[in-house]
Protein backbone atom coordinates (compact mmCIF):
# COMPACT_ATOMS: atom_id res chain seq x y z
CA UNK A 1 0.00 0.00 0.00
CA UNK A 2 1.18 3.46 -0.65
CA UNK A 3 2.45 4.99 2.57
CA UNK A 4 -0.14 6.82 4.35
CA UNK A 5 1.60 10.26 4.11
CA UNK A 6 0.60 9.82 -0.18
CA UNK A 7 -3.39 10.34 1.29
CA UNK A 8 -2.92 12.37 4.49
CA UNK A 9 -3.87 16.27 3.99
CA UNK A 10 -0.53 17.30 5.56
CA UNK A 11 0.65 19.02 8.39
CA UNK A 12 -2.47 20.29 10.72
CA UNK A 13 -1.72 23.85 10.78
CA UNK A 14 -2.15 24.60 6.95
CA UNK A 15 -2.32 27.95 5.51
CA UNK A 16 -4.68 28.08 2.57
CA UNK A 17 -3.32 28.62 -1.08
CA UNK A 18 -4.45 28.91 -4.23
CA UNK A 19 -3.69 25.60 -6.17
CA UNK A 20 -0.32 26.89 -7.40
CA UNK A 21 -0.04 27.07 -3.66
CA UNK A 22 -0.01 31.15 -3.46
CA UNK A 23 -1.21 32.36 0.14
CA UNK A 24 -4.70 33.78 -0.23
CA UNK A 25 -6.27 35.48 2.65
CA UNK A 26 -10.18 34.73 1.98
CA UNK A 27 -11.65 31.53 0.49
CA UNK A 28 -15.22 33.78 0.11
CA UNK A 29 -13.85 36.65 -1.55
CA UNK A 30 -13.61 37.37 -5.19
CA UNK A 31 -12.34 40.30 -7.33
CA UNK A 32 -14.72 43.06 -8.43
CA UNK A 33 -14.77 46.64 -9.89
CA UNK A 34 -15.70 48.87 -6.94
CA UNK A 35 -15.78 52.70 -5.66
CA UNK A 36 -16.62 51.40 -2.36
CA UNK A 37 -19.59 53.04 -1.69
CA UNK A 38 -21.63 50.20 -1.46
CA UNK A 39 -21.70 47.11 0.93
CA UNK A 40 -21.52 44.77 -2.70
CA UNK A 41 -19.19 45.37 -5.03
CA UNK A 42 -19.47 45.98 -8.93
CA UNK A 43 -18.82 43.18 -11.94
CA UNK A 44 -16.38 40.17 -11.46
CA UNK A 45 -12.37 40.81 -12.15
CA UNK A 46 -11.50 37.92 -15.47
CA UNK A 47 -7.89 38.08 -13.50
CA UNK A 48 -9.24 36.71 -10.43
CA UNK A 49 -7.31 33.37 -10.95
CA UNK A 50 -8.34 31.89 -7.59
CA UNK A 51 -12.58 32.53 -8.49
CA UNK A 52 -11.97 31.63 -11.66
CA UNK A 53 -9.54 28.35 -10.76
CA UNK A 54 -12.53 27.74 -7.67
CA UNK A 55 -15.50 27.34 -10.29
CA UNK A 56 -13.11 25.40 -13.23
CA UNK A 57 -12.12 23.05 -10.77
CA UNK A 58 -15.86 22.50 -9.38
CA UNK A 59 -17.13 22.21 -12.77
CA UNK A 60 -14.58 19.13 -13.62
CA UNK A 61 -15.32 16.99 -9.94
CA UNK A 62 -16.98 13.98 -11.64
CA UNK A 63 -14.96 11.54 -13.52
CA UNK A 64 -17.43 8.72 -15.21
CA UNK A 65 -19.09 6.91 -12.58
CA UNK A 66 -18.30 3.09 -13.53
CA UNK A 67 -20.34 1.47 -16.32
CA UNK A 68 -21.49 -1.23 -13.43
CA UNK A 69 -20.83 -1.90 -10.33
CA UNK A 70 -21.52 2.29 -9.55
CA UNK A 71 -22.24 2.43 -6.18
CA UNK A 72 -19.30 0.58 -4.07
CA UNK A 73 -17.20 1.02 -0.20
CA UNK A 74 -14.24 -0.14 0.59
CA UNK A 75 -11.00 -0.09 2.61
CA UNK A 76 -7.67 -1.85 3.03
CA UNK A 77 -5.63 -4.73 4.76
CA UNK A 78 -4.11 -7.59 4.22
CA UNK A 79 -4.25 -11.07 3.08
CA UNK A 80 -1.66 -13.83 4.88
CA UNK A 81 -0.93 -16.87 3.22
CA UNK A 82 -1.14 -19.66 5.86
CA UNK A 83 -0.88 -22.62 4.13
CA UNK A 84 1.61 -24.30 1.39
CA UNK A 85 0.07 -24.71 -1.66
CA UNK A 86 3.83 -24.76 -3.66
CA UNK A 87 2.87 -27.84 -5.34
CA UNK A 88 0.07 -26.39 -7.24
CA UNK A 89 0.81 -22.43 -7.46
CA UNK A 90 4.35 -20.50 -7.60
CA UNK A 91 3.48 -17.17 -7.11
CA UNK A 92 4.95 -15.34 -4.58
CA UNK A 93 2.52 -13.91 -2.51
CA UNK A 94 1.01 -17.61 -1.59
CA UNK A 95 4.27 -18.68 0.14
CA UNK A 96 3.18 -19.41 3.80
CA UNK A 97 3.47 -16.54 5.98
CA UNK A 98 3.66 -14.16 3.58
CA UNK A 99 1.66 -10.98 4.17
CA UNK A 100 0.52 -9.19 1.00
CA UNK A 101 -1.36 -5.32 1.40
CA UNK A 102 -4.45 -4.79 0.23
CA UNK A 103 -7.39 -3.01 -0.69
CA UNK A 104 -11.12 -3.65 -1.08
CA UNK A 105 -14.04 -2.87 -2.67
CA UNK A 106 -17.67 -4.21 -2.47
CA UNK A 107 -20.51 -2.93 -4.67
CA UNK A 108 -23.70 -3.62 -6.18
CA UNK A 109 -24.13 -3.99 -10.01
CA UNK A 110 -27.00 -1.93 -11.16
CA UNK A 111 -27.40 1.39 -9.50
CA UNK A 112 -26.37 4.18 -10.34
CA UNK A 113 -23.35 6.07 -7.75
CA UNK A 114 -25.99 7.12 -4.96
CA UNK A 115 -27.93 3.80 -5.31
CA UNK A 116 -29.44 1.91 -2.15
CA UNK A 117 -26.47 -0.71 -0.75
CA UNK A 118 -29.62 -3.19 0.12
CA UNK A 119 -31.16 -2.94 -3.65
CA UNK A 120 -31.21 -6.70 -4.95
CA UNK A 121 -28.35 -7.30 -6.73
CA UNK A 122 -25.46 -9.28 -6.69
CA UNK A 123 -22.11 -8.16 -5.27
CA UNK A 124 -19.09 -7.33 -6.57
CA UNK A 125 -16.01 -7.91 -4.24
CA UNK A 126 -12.91 -6.98 -5.65
CA UNK A 127 -9.18 -7.03 -3.83
CA UNK A 128 -6.11 -5.62 -5.45
CA UNK A 129 -2.92 -7.18 -3.80
CA UNK A 130 0.09 -5.26 -3.92
CA UNK A 131 2.41 -8.03 -4.31
CA UNK A 132 6.32 -8.04 -4.47
CA UNK A 133 5.91 -9.49 -8.05
CA UNK A 134 3.29 -6.61 -8.80
CA UNK A 135 -0.33 -6.19 -8.55
CA UNK A 136 -2.52 -9.17 -8.59
CA UNK A 137 -6.46 -8.65 -8.70
CA UNK A 138 -9.91 -10.42 -7.58
CA UNK A 139 -12.42 -9.05 -9.45
CA UNK A 140 -15.02 -11.71 -8.03
CA UNK A 141 -18.70 -11.39 -7.40
CA UNK A 142 -20.50 -12.69 -4.16
CA UNK A 143 -22.01 -15.70 -6.20
CA UNK A 144 -20.05 -18.47 -7.77
CA UNK A 145 -21.62 -18.11 -11.01
CA UNK A 146 -23.08 -15.88 -13.21
CA UNK A 147 -26.14 -14.83 -15.61
CA UNK A 148 -24.16 -15.81 -18.56
CA UNK A 149 -21.26 -17.78 -20.36
CA UNK A 150 -21.14 -16.14 -23.85
CA UNK A 151 -19.71 -12.42 -23.96
CA UNK A 152 -21.41 -10.83 -25.87
CA UNK A 153 -24.62 -10.87 -24.06
CA UNK A 154 -23.22 -9.11 -21.50
CA UNK A 155 -23.90 -5.03 -22.18
CA UNK A 156 -27.33 -6.70 -23.55
CA UNK A 157 -28.15 -8.01 -19.95
CA UNK A 158 -26.50 -4.83 -18.24
CA UNK A 159 -29.07 -2.57 -20.60
CA UNK A 160 -31.90 -4.39 -19.33
CA UNK A 161 -31.49 -3.32 -15.69
CA UNK A 162 -30.33 0.56 -16.69
CA UNK A 163 -32.78 3.14 -17.89
CA UNK A 164 -35.55 2.59 -20.52
CA UNK A 165 -34.17 4.84 -23.74
CA UNK A 166 -37.15 6.52 -23.54
CA UNK A 167 -39.07 7.14 -20.10
CA UNK A 168 -35.56 7.20 -18.71
CA UNK A 169 -37.12 4.47 -16.11
CA UNK A 170 -36.39 0.60 -14.63
CA UNK A 171 -37.92 -1.46 -16.52
CA UNK A 172 -39.28 -5.29 -15.12
CA UNK A 173 -40.04 -6.12 -18.65
CA UNK A 174 -36.73 -5.36 -20.00
CA UNK A 175 -35.34 -7.19 -17.47
CA UNK A 176 -37.54 -10.39 -17.53
CA UNK A 177 -37.57 -10.41 -20.96
CA UNK A 178 -33.91 -11.13 -21.34
CA UNK A 179 -33.83 -13.81 -18.52
CA UNK A 180 -37.14 -15.49 -20.18
CA UNK A 181 -34.65 -15.62 -23.86
CA UNK A 182 -31.60 -16.55 -21.83
CA UNK A 183 -32.39 -19.43 -19.53
CA UNK A 184 -29.06 -20.54 -19.03
CA UNK A 185 -29.58 -17.46 -16.33
CA UNK A 186 -31.96 -19.63 -14.11
CA UNK A 187 -29.27 -20.59 -12.08
CA UNK A 188 -28.24 -17.25 -10.87
CA UNK A 189 -31.58 -15.48 -11.42
CA UNK A 190 -32.38 -18.58 -8.09
CA UNK A 191 -29.56 -17.54 -6.71
CA UNK A 192 -30.52 -13.54 -6.98
CA UNK A 193 -33.99 -13.95 -6.19
CA UNK A 194 -33.20 -16.29 -3.04
CA UNK A 195 -31.57 -14.93 0.40
CA UNK A 196 -28.06 -14.35 -1.29
CA UNK A 197 -29.61 -11.42 -3.19
CA UNK A 198 -29.50 -8.76 -0.44
CA UNK A 199 -26.34 -9.49 1.90
CA UNK A 200 -26.32 -7.91 5.44
CA UNK A 201 -23.70 -6.05 5.11
CA UNK A 202 -20.17 -5.90 3.06
CA UNK A 203 -18.97 -8.73 6.06
CA UNK A 204 -21.74 -10.89 5.71
CA UNK A 205 -21.01 -12.53 2.44
CA UNK A 206 -19.00 -14.75 0.81
CA UNK A 207 -16.49 -14.01 -2.46
CA UNK A 208 -15.51 -15.94 -5.80
CA UNK A 209 -13.55 -15.90 -8.82
CA UNK A 210 -16.82 -18.10 -10.88
CA UNK A 211 -14.42 -17.64 -13.51
CA UNK A 212 -11.97 -20.78 -14.20
CA UNK A 213 -8.24 -19.52 -14.05
CA UNK A 214 -4.77 -21.85 -13.81
CA UNK A 215 -2.47 -22.30 -11.39
CA UNK A 216 1.39 -22.98 -12.18
CA UNK A 217 3.70 -24.71 -10.68
CA UNK A 218 7.72 -23.98 -10.54
CA UNK A 219 7.93 -26.99 -12.74
CA UNK A 220 4.82 -25.34 -15.06
CA UNK A 221 2.49 -28.18 -14.25
CA UNK A 222 -1.06 -26.61 -14.06
CA UNK A 223 -4.17 -27.33 -12.93
CA UNK A 224 -7.42 -25.38 -12.98
CA UNK A 225 -8.46 -23.44 -10.49
CA UNK A 226 -11.51 -21.33 -8.43
CA UNK A 227 -10.90 -18.88 -5.60
CA UNK A 228 -13.34 -18.91 -2.88
CA UNK A 229 -13.58 -16.40 0.05
CA UNK A 230 -15.98 -17.59 2.94
CA UNK A 231 -17.13 -14.72 5.41
CA UNK A 232 -15.90 -15.77 9.13
CA UNK A 233 -18.19 -13.96 10.20
CA UNK A 234 -20.81 -15.89 7.70
CA UNK A 235 -23.51 -15.39 5.43
CA UNK A 236 -26.33 -13.11 6.59
CA UNK A 237 -28.75 -11.24 4.54
CA UNK A 238 -31.77 -8.73 4.62
CA UNK A 239 -35.34 -10.05 3.36
CA UNK A 240 -37.40 -8.13 0.67
CA UNK A 241 -39.09 -5.98 2.91
CA UNK A 242 -36.23 -5.08 5.46
CA UNK A 243 -33.69 -4.53 2.23
CA UNK A 244 -36.78 -1.84 0.77
CA UNK A 245 -37.36 -0.11 4.06
CA UNK A 246 -33.57 0.41 4.65
CA UNK A 247 -33.17 1.47 1.44
CA UNK A 248 -35.34 4.68 2.04
CA UNK A 249 -34.14 5.19 5.36
CA UNK A 250 -30.85 4.52 4.87
CA UNK A 251 -29.41 3.64 1.23
CA UNK A 252 -25.56 4.09 3.13
CA UNK A 253 -26.33 1.24 5.38
CA UNK A 254 -23.13 -1.64 4.58
CA UNK A 255 -20.83 1.46 4.08
CA UNK A 256 -21.12 2.91 7.13
CA UNK A 257 -21.46 0.22 9.08
CA UNK A 258 -18.15 -0.98 7.41
CA UNK A 259 -16.64 2.01 8.37
CA UNK A 260 -17.41 1.89 12.03
CA UNK A 261 -16.84 -1.57 12.40
CA UNK A 262 -13.24 -1.03 11.41
CA UNK A 263 -12.96 2.15 13.25
CA UNK A 264 -14.18 0.13 16.65
CA UNK A 265 -11.85 -2.42 16.03
CA UNK A 266 -14.00 -5.13 14.77
CA UNK A 267 -12.38 -6.19 11.72
CA UNK A 268 -13.98 -8.42 9.16
CA UNK A 269 -11.96 -11.58 7.43
CA UNK A 270 -12.45 -14.15 5.24
CA UNK A 271 -11.03 -17.92 4.98
CA UNK A 272 -9.18 -17.82 1.04
CA UNK A 273 -9.63 -21.00 -0.19
CA UNK A 274 -8.92 -22.86 -3.61
CA UNK A 275 -11.06 -25.56 -5.34
CA UNK A 276 -9.02 -27.37 -8.06
CA UNK A 277 -9.40 -29.55 -10.89
CA UNK A 278 -6.67 -31.57 -13.25
CA UNK A 279 -6.54 -31.44 -17.12
CA UNK A 280 -8.45 -34.99 -17.09
CA UNK A 281 -10.84 -34.43 -14.26
CA UNK A 282 -11.84 -30.95 -16.25
CA UNK A 283 -12.45 -33.77 -19.16
CA UNK A 284 -14.37 -36.12 -17.57
CA UNK A 285 -16.50 -33.47 -16.25
CA UNK A 286 -20.06 -33.30 -17.51
CA UNK A 287 -19.97 -29.19 -17.58
CA UNK A 288 -17.25 -27.41 -19.38
CA UNK A 289 -14.76 -25.64 -16.39
CA UNK A 290 -15.55 -22.53 -18.73
CA UNK A 291 -19.11 -22.64 -18.35
CA UNK A 292 -19.55 -19.75 -15.83
CA UNK A 293 -23.40 -20.68 -14.99
CA UNK A 294 -21.59 -24.04 -13.32
CA UNK A 295 -20.71 -24.05 -9.91
CA UNK A 296 -17.89 -27.21 -8.82
CA UNK A 297 -19.76 -29.57 -6.65
CA UNK A 298 -17.61 -29.02 -3.30
CA UNK A 299 -17.99 -32.75 -2.31
CA UNK A 300 -15.83 -33.81 -5.44
CA UNK A 301 -13.60 -30.69 -5.73
CA UNK A 302 -13.16 -29.99 -2.47
CA UNK A 303 -12.09 -26.03 -0.64
CA UNK A 304 -8.31 -26.43 -0.10
CA UNK A 305 -7.45 -23.43 2.55
CA UNK A 306 -5.03 -20.87 1.17
CA UNK A 307 -5.18 -17.75 3.72
CA UNK A 308 -6.52 -15.02 5.41
CA UNK A 309 -8.18 -11.94 4.31
CA UNK A 310 -8.50 -8.88 6.73
CA UNK A 311 -10.01 -5.41 6.14
CA UNK A 312 -8.45 -3.52 8.97
CA UNK A 313 -8.17 0.04 8.17
CA UNK A 314 -10.52 2.53 6.30
CA UNK A 315 -9.51 4.85 3.38
CA UNK A 316 -8.42 8.83 4.49
CA UNK A 317 -9.97 10.11 1.03
CA UNK A 318 -12.20 7.59 -0.26
CA UNK A 319 -12.23 9.31 -4.00
CA UNK A 320 -8.29 8.84 -3.75
CA UNK A 321 -8.22 5.53 -2.48
CA UNK A 322 -11.69 3.90 -3.59
CA UNK A 323 -13.24 5.36 -6.75
CA UNK A 324 -9.74 5.84 -8.44
CA UNK A 325 -9.16 2.06 -7.66
CA UNK A 326 -9.28 -0.17 -10.71
CA UNK A 327 -9.05 -3.65 -10.82
CA UNK A 328 -9.00 -5.91 -13.56
CA UNK A 329 -9.07 -9.40 -14.18
CA UNK A 330 -6.04 -8.86 -16.17
CA UNK A 331 -3.75 -7.92 -13.48
CA UNK A 332 -2.17 -11.18 -13.03
CA UNK A 333 1.16 -11.97 -11.53
CA UNK A 334 3.69 -14.89 -12.37
CA UNK A 335 1.94 -18.35 -11.50
CA UNK A 336 -1.58 -17.80 -12.20
CA UNK A 337 -2.95 -17.50 -15.67
CA UNK A 338 -6.60 -16.95 -17.19
CA UNK A 339 -8.16 -19.81 -18.38
CA UNK A 340 -9.86 -19.96 -21.84
CA UNK A 341 -13.46 -18.88 -20.38
CA UNK A 342 -14.73 -16.61 -23.28
CA UNK A 343 -16.15 -14.64 -20.64
CA UNK A 344 -13.30 -13.96 -18.57
CA UNK A 345 -11.13 -13.47 -21.77
CA UNK A 346 -13.41 -10.44 -22.47
CA UNK A 347 -13.06 -9.32 -18.82
CA UNK A 348 -9.20 -9.29 -19.59
CA UNK A 349 -10.03 -6.68 -22.53
CA UNK A 350 -12.64 -4.91 -20.42
CA UNK A 351 -11.28 -3.45 -17.75
CA UNK A 352 -8.08 -1.97 -18.12
CA UNK A 353 -9.72 -0.45 -21.55
CA UNK A 354 -13.03 1.19 -19.19
CA UNK A 355 -10.00 2.52 -16.73
CA UNK A 356 -8.15 4.25 -19.39
CA UNK A 357 -11.68 5.61 -20.54
CA UNK A 358 -12.66 6.19 -16.48
CA UNK A 359 -9.51 7.36 -15.08
CA UNK A 360 -7.02 8.33 -18.22
CA UNK A 361 -4.23 6.27 -19.75
CA UNK A 362 -1.76 6.47 -16.48
CA UNK A 363 -4.97 5.25 -13.97
CA UNK A 364 -1.53 2.57 -13.14
CA UNK A 365 0.07 5.64 -11.47
CA UNK A 366 -2.55 6.81 -9.20
CA UNK A 367 -1.18 6.11 -5.44
CA UNK A 368 -3.77 3.54 -4.70
CA UNK A 369 -3.57 1.56 -8.34
CA UNK A 370 0.50 2.27 -8.07
CA UNK A 371 2.34 -1.19 -7.54
CA UNK A 372 4.49 -1.34 -4.56
CA UNK A 373 7.64 -2.95 -6.50
CA UNK A 374 8.75 -0.22 -9.29
CA UNK A 375 7.84 -0.41 -12.80
CA UNK A 376 10.32 -0.31 -15.69
CA UNK A 377 9.15 -0.82 -19.10
CA UNK A 378 8.69 1.83 -22.33
CA UNK A 379 5.41 3.17 -21.85
CA UNK A 380 6.34 6.83 -21.42
CA UNK A 381 4.53 9.94 -21.78
CA UNK A 382 0.66 10.33 -21.71
CA UNK A 383 -2.28 12.64 -19.99
CA UNK A 384 -1.33 12.63 -16.17
CA UNK A 385 2.11 11.38 -16.44
CA UNK A 386 2.81 11.84 -12.48
CA UNK A 387 5.64 9.81 -11.39
CA UNK A 388 8.89 11.13 -13.19
CA UNK A 389 7.79 9.00 -16.80
CA UNK A 390 10.70 6.81 -15.81
CA UNK A 391 13.08 9.02 -15.37
CA UNK A 392 16.32 9.35 -17.45
CA UNK A 393 16.12 5.72 -18.77
CA UNK A 394 16.16 5.24 -22.76
CA UNK A 395 12.70 4.80 -23.79
CA UNK A 396 13.50 1.95 -26.06
CA UNK A 397 15.27 -1.04 -25.59
CA UNK A 398 18.38 0.08 -25.51
CA UNK A 399 21.82 -1.64 -25.73
CA UNK A 400 23.66 0.75 -23.89
CA UNK A 401 21.28 1.16 -20.79
CA UNK A 402 19.92 -2.56 -20.95
CA UNK A 403 16.53 -3.28 -18.11
CA UNK A 404 17.44 -6.30 -15.89
CA UNK A 405 15.03 -9.15 -16.67
CA UNK A 406 13.38 -11.81 -14.46
CA UNK A 407 15.73 -15.04 -13.72
CA UNK A 408 12.33 -16.75 -12.80
CA UNK A 409 11.57 -19.86 -15.41
CA UNK A 410 8.64 -18.55 -17.54
CA UNK A 411 5.88 -20.69 -16.10
CA UNK A 412 3.72 -20.30 -18.84
CA UNK A 413 0.80 -23.30 -18.46
CA UNK A 414 1.26 -25.27 -21.83
CA UNK A 415 -2.47 -25.40 -23.40
CA UNK A 416 -4.91 -27.23 -23.15
CA UNK A 417 -4.89 -29.58 -25.93
CA UNK A 418 -8.45 -31.40 -25.44
CA UNK A 419 -9.97 -27.87 -25.76
CA UNK A 420 -7.96 -26.56 -28.45
CA UNK A 421 -9.54 -26.95 -31.66
CA UNK A 422 -8.07 -25.85 -35.08
CA UNK A 423 -11.30 -24.05 -36.84
CA UNK A 424 -12.67 -20.84 -36.36
CA UNK A 425 -16.42 -20.23 -36.24
CA UNK A 426 -19.32 -18.22 -35.03
CA UNK A 427 -20.09 -19.55 -31.57
CA UNK A 428 -23.23 -19.57 -29.50
CA UNK A 429 -24.18 -21.55 -26.93
CA UNK A 430 -27.21 -23.43 -26.84
CA UNK A 431 -29.10 -24.42 -23.92
CA UNK A 432 -30.07 -28.05 -22.42
CA UNK A 433 -31.40 -30.49 -19.78
CA UNK A 434 -27.87 -30.05 -18.22
CA UNK A 435 -28.49 -26.32 -17.79
CA UNK A 436 -31.16 -27.08 -15.42
CA UNK A 437 -29.78 -29.90 -12.86
CA UNK A 438 -27.48 -27.19 -10.77
CA UNK A 439 -30.53 -24.84 -10.59
CA UNK A 440 -32.96 -27.78 -9.50
CA UNK A 441 -30.38 -29.37 -7.06
CA UNK A 442 -30.83 -25.56 -5.49
CA UNK A 443 -34.39 -25.73 -5.48
CA UNK A 444 -34.64 -29.55 -3.96
CA UNK A 445 -31.31 -29.91 -1.73
CA UNK A 446 -30.03 -26.31 -0.79
CA UNK A 447 -33.44 -24.11 -0.31
CA UNK A 448 -35.57 -25.55 2.96
CA UNK A 449 -38.95 -24.46 3.28
CA UNK A 450 -38.40 -20.70 4.05
CA UNK A 451 -35.97 -20.23 2.13
CA UNK A 452 -38.13 -21.41 -0.95
CA UNK A 453 -41.17 -19.26 0.55
CA UNK A 454 -38.86 -16.49 0.41
CA UNK A 455 -37.64 -16.89 -3.32
CA UNK A 456 -41.14 -17.55 -4.86
CA UNK A 457 -42.37 -14.41 -3.06
CA UNK A 458 -39.61 -12.16 -3.98
CA UNK A 459 -39.91 -13.58 -8.01
CA UNK A 460 -43.48 -12.73 -7.83
CA UNK A 461 -43.18 -9.38 -6.59
CA UNK A 462 -40.64 -8.67 -9.62
CA UNK A 463 -41.97 -10.67 -12.15
CA UNK A 464 -45.57 -9.73 -11.61
CA UNK A 465 -44.10 -6.15 -12.00
CA UNK A 466 -44.30 -7.04 -15.57
CA UNK A 467 -46.58 -5.38 -17.89
CA UNK A 468 -46.49 -8.50 -20.72
CA UNK A 469 -48.09 -11.41 -20.19
CA UNK A 470 -46.04 -13.03 -22.78
CA UNK A 471 -42.57 -12.73 -20.97
CA UNK A 472 -44.35 -13.75 -17.59
CA UNK A 473 -44.84 -16.90 -19.41
CA UNK A 474 -41.86 -17.22 -21.26
CA UNK A 475 -40.27 -17.06 -18.06
CA UNK A 476 -42.85 -19.25 -16.11
CA UNK A 477 -41.66 -21.49 -18.90
CA UNK A 478 -38.00 -21.39 -17.98
CA UNK A 479 -38.41 -22.23 -13.98
CA UNK A 480 -40.66 -25.26 -14.81
CA UNK A 481 -37.71 -26.71 -16.65
CA UNK A 482 -36.06 -25.90 -13.16
CA UNK A 483 -38.98 -27.84 -11.28
CA UNK A 484 -42.70 -27.70 -11.65
CA UNK A 485 -43.24 -26.50 -8.71
CA UNK A 486 -41.68 -22.96 -9.32
CA UNK A 487 -43.98 -22.19 -12.24
CA UNK A 488 -46.59 -23.50 -10.50
CA UNK A 489 -46.35 -21.59 -7.51
CA UNK A 490 -45.37 -18.47 -9.26
CA UNK A 491 -48.33 -18.54 -11.52
CA UNK A 492 -50.52 -18.89 -9.21
CA UNK A 493 -48.99 -15.74 -7.00
CA UNK A 494 -49.30 -13.71 -10.35
CA UNK A 495 -52.21 -14.73 -11.71
CA UNK A 496 -50.98 -16.25 -14.89
CA UNK A 497 -51.33 -19.88 -15.29
CA UNK A 498 -47.85 -21.93 -16.26
C1 LIG B 1 -16.97 -3.86 -12.89
C2 LIG B 1 -17.25 -5.31 -17.50
C3 LIG B 1 -18.53 -9.74 -16.04
C4 LIG B 1 -17.20 -8.52 -11.56
C5 LIG B 1 -17.00 -3.85 -14.26
C6 LIG B 1 -16.76 -2.70 -15.08
C7 LIG B 1 -16.83 -3.12 -16.38
C8 LIG B 1 -17.13 -4.52 -16.38
C9 LIG B 1 -16.62 -2.27 -17.63
C10 LIG B 1 -16.46 -1.31 -14.57
C11 LIG B 1 -15.05 -1.26 -14.07
C12 LIG B 1 -14.61 0.11 -13.65
O1 LIG B 1 -15.09 1.11 -14.19
O2 LIG B 1 -13.72 0.20 -12.78
C13 LIG B 1 -17.61 -6.64 -17.51
C14 LIG B 1 -17.79 -7.44 -18.69
C15 LIG B 1 -18.18 -8.68 -18.29
C16 LIG B 1 -18.22 -8.66 -16.84
C17 LIG B 1 -17.57 -6.94 -20.12
C18 LIG B 1 -18.50 -9.90 -19.10
C19 LIG B 1 -18.28 -10.01 -20.42
C20 LIG B 1 -18.24 -9.82 -14.70
C21 LIG B 1 -18.21 -11.03 -13.92
C22 LIG B 1 -17.81 -10.68 -12.67
C23 LIG B 1 -17.62 -9.25 -12.65
C24 LIG B 1 -18.53 -12.42 -14.48
C25 LIG B 1 -17.56 -11.54 -11.46
C26 LIG B 1 -17.23 -12.83 -11.51
C27 LIG B 1 -17.06 -7.15 -11.54
C28 LIG B 1 -16.74 -6.39 -10.35
C29 LIG B 1 -16.69 -5.05 -10.73
C30 LIG B 1 -16.96 -5.01 -12.15
C31 LIG B 1 -16.50 -6.95 -8.96
C32 LIG B 1 -16.44 -3.86 -9.82
C33 LIG B 1 -14.95 -3.60 -9.68
C34 LIG B 1 -14.72 -2.49 -8.69
O3 LIG B 1 -15.05 -2.67 -7.50
O4 LIG B 1 -14.20 -1.44 -9.09
N1 LIG B 1 -17.25 -4.95 -15.07
N2 LIG B 1 -17.87 -7.40 -16.41
N3 LIG B 1 -17.88 -8.76 -13.89
N4 LIG B 1 -17.18 -6.29 -12.60
FE1 LIG B 1 -17.54 -6.85 -14.47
Amino acid sequence: MPSASVWKAGPENVTYTTSNGAPFPEPYQTQRVSNGKKNIGGPLLLQDFHHIDLLAHFDRERIPERVVHAKGGGAHGVFEATHDVSDICCAKFLEQGKKTPLTVRWSTVGGESGSADTARDPRGFSVKLRTEEGNYDWVFNNTPIFFLRDPAKFPHFIHTQKRDPQTHLKDNDMFWDYLSQNPESVHQVMILMGDRGIPKGHRHQHGYSGHTFKLVNEQGNWVYAQWHLRSDSGFKHYTQEEGVKLAGENPDIHNQELFEQIEAGDFPTWTVSLQTMTQEQAEKWEHSVFDLTKVWPHSEYPLRPVGKLTVNKNPENYFAEIEQVAFAPSHLVPGIEPSADPVLQSRLFSYPDTHRHRLGVNYQQIPVNAPLVPVANFQRDGAMTVNGNQGARPNYQSTVVPLQYTKRPVVHSATHDDFAASSIGNFLSEVNDLDFVQPRALWEKVFDDGAKERFINNVSGHLGGCKSKEIQLRQLAVFKRVHPDIAARIGEKIGVSA
